[in-house]
């Protein structure tokens, strides 16, 4: 026998801001691997066509769906139903811009976290497009491919207590962008320059520590290890700089 869930989702559309935001109900028989996003998808279609909430891939590639899902921070695609109790309330992600009900904004956050960390190779070498790539060592390589496989869904920035009090901070995942770059033997910044950039409140020293990010992170990254990695870089020249 299929269960019967109760979705209670944020309903806010900041376009009328006359209706204050509340929570509305709405009844759905549970199908087999079901997902939060299926669950809506059917919401949307059955019964009410005025939600509003992000989605692209529907295979945790694009990170536009994710959402506060019974408190947490969670890709709708990648959530099973069948993980959850009847009772499932959904809230938009804190910290980002909110669009309407569940849809929120995290396009300008990720862009101002890219300018602000300068996410780009710094090099003073002319390009020369006909000369072969550089090889790099697969180690090197693979630790740049992890950090890479941020889908900046904004869980990690969701969930962490100072991004919620503080707008400027980078979060994990523009530490993480940061850690990026620092093992990228094409990248010459010195690490005074990195210090420039995040060793302040609004990035390293920001960090309470408390690993909500990692766990929170629905790609696995290893925050922690990130964290810990540029914080130890960034307090080393901090030392230095004294
Ligand atoms: S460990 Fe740092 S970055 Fe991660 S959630 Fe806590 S304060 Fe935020
Ligand atoms: S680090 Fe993880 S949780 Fe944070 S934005 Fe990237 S994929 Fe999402
Ligand atoms: S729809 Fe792309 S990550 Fe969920």
């Amino acid at each position: 026998m299929s269960r019967q869930l109760t979705f209670s989702i944020f309903r806010y559309n900041p376009n009328t801001p006359e209706i204050k935001p509340y929570m509305q109900e709405y009844k759905l028989t549970e199908s087999t691997g079901m997902t939060i996003f299926v669950a809506l998808n059917q919401i949307r279609e059955e019964q009410d066509p005025s939600l509003m909430f992000d989605f692209v891939c529907r295979a945790a590639i694009c990170g536009s769906c994710a959402m506060v899902i019974n408190g947490k921070p969670r890709l709708a695609c990648k959530t099973l139903t069948k993980d959850l109790p009847d009772t499932i309330t959904l809230m938009p992600l804190p910290v980002f811009k909110l669009i309407g009900d569940l849809s929120v904004d995290t396009g300008t956050w990720f862009r101002h976290m890219a300018l602000k960390t300068e996410a780009w190779i710094h090099t003073e070498k002319e390009f020369d497009p006909g000369t072969l790539e550089e090889r790099m060592d697969n180690e090197t390589a693979l630790k740049i491919y992890e950090a890479e496989r941020c889908i900046e869904c904004g869980c990690c920035i969701a969930g962490c207590a100072t991004a919620n009090i503080r707008e400027d901070f980078l979060g994990a995942a523009g530490i993480n962008r940061v850690a990026r770059f620092m093992v990228d033997p094409r990248d010459e910044r010195s690490d005074w320059q990195y210090f420039e950039v995040i060793g302040s409140d609004e990035g390293a020293f920001g960090c309470m520590g408390l690993m909500a990010c990692d766990d929170n992170c629905p790609m696995g990254l290893p925050l922690q290890m990130q964290l810990a990695f540029v914080r130890r870089k960034m307090a080393v020249v901090g030392w230095k700089k004294r």
